[in-house]
């Protein structure tokens, strides 16, 4: 049995994603969502898995270290949050604090990098191939030491949505299994 936290800020559809994997691994798990915006899709996504999806709002950080330390998560995963995590968090949970990035980093990440921005700045640059990065986190956005990285290429005729759904495809299919890995398999 896992104790996973997963942090949003959006759609979910990775968490959504994970949650699922997870509960079909072990339907032990233990899983809880935490986002940090009202309206995000996540919450109805969360709703209809009957996993609990709480709002951050107010003192997000104080928030979110509390939440951390009542649950004792094995593992705590960034799926499209976007804020910074506390650095009290990052050094209390060392190595256990993890991200995806739908770039090849260290390429496109950096503040304000996140979602279509990311893809936009791939198209104009017309570059031929793009991808996934999983990486823990570190006190500098996007910096953390790489766990695994997927490459797709890129043909002339891509668009924002072309790339986006090809980077969510690499999300689906191998964030779940670095997840595993993490969880099940390496010893950190
Ligand atoms: C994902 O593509 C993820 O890689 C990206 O946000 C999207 C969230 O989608 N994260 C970043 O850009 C972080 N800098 P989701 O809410 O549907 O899972």
């Amino acid at each position: 049995m896992k104790k996973v936290l997963i942090l949003a800020s959006g759609n979910g559809s990775n968490a959504e994603n994970i949650s699922k994997f997870l509960k079909k691994t072990d339907s032990g798990n233990q899983i809880k969502v935490l986002c940090n915006v009202k309206k995000a899709a996540v919450f109805e996504k969360m709703k209809n898995l009957n996993i609990p999806c709480l709002l951050i709002k107010n003192s997000i950080n104080k928030c979110l270290i509390k939440e951390c330390r009542d649950f004792q998560p094995d593992l705590i995963i960034l799926a499209g949050y976007l804020k910074k995590i506390p650095i009290d968090l990052i050094e209390f949970f060392k190595k256990k604090i993890i991200n995806i990035h739908p770039s090849l980093l260290p390429k496109y990440g950096g503040q304000g990098m996140y979602g279509d921005n990311v893809h936009n700045q791939v198209l104009l640059n017309q570059e031929k191939e793009t991808g996934i990065t999983i990486h823990y986190v570190n006190e500098k956005y996007d910096r953390g030491e790489i766990i695994f990285q997927k490459k797709t290429s890129l043909q002339n005729d891509e668009t924002l949505n072309t790339i986006k759904a090809k980077i969510k495809n690499l999300e689906m299919k191998y964030f779940p299994i670095i997840i595993y890995q993490l969880l099940y398999v390496r010893k950190h």
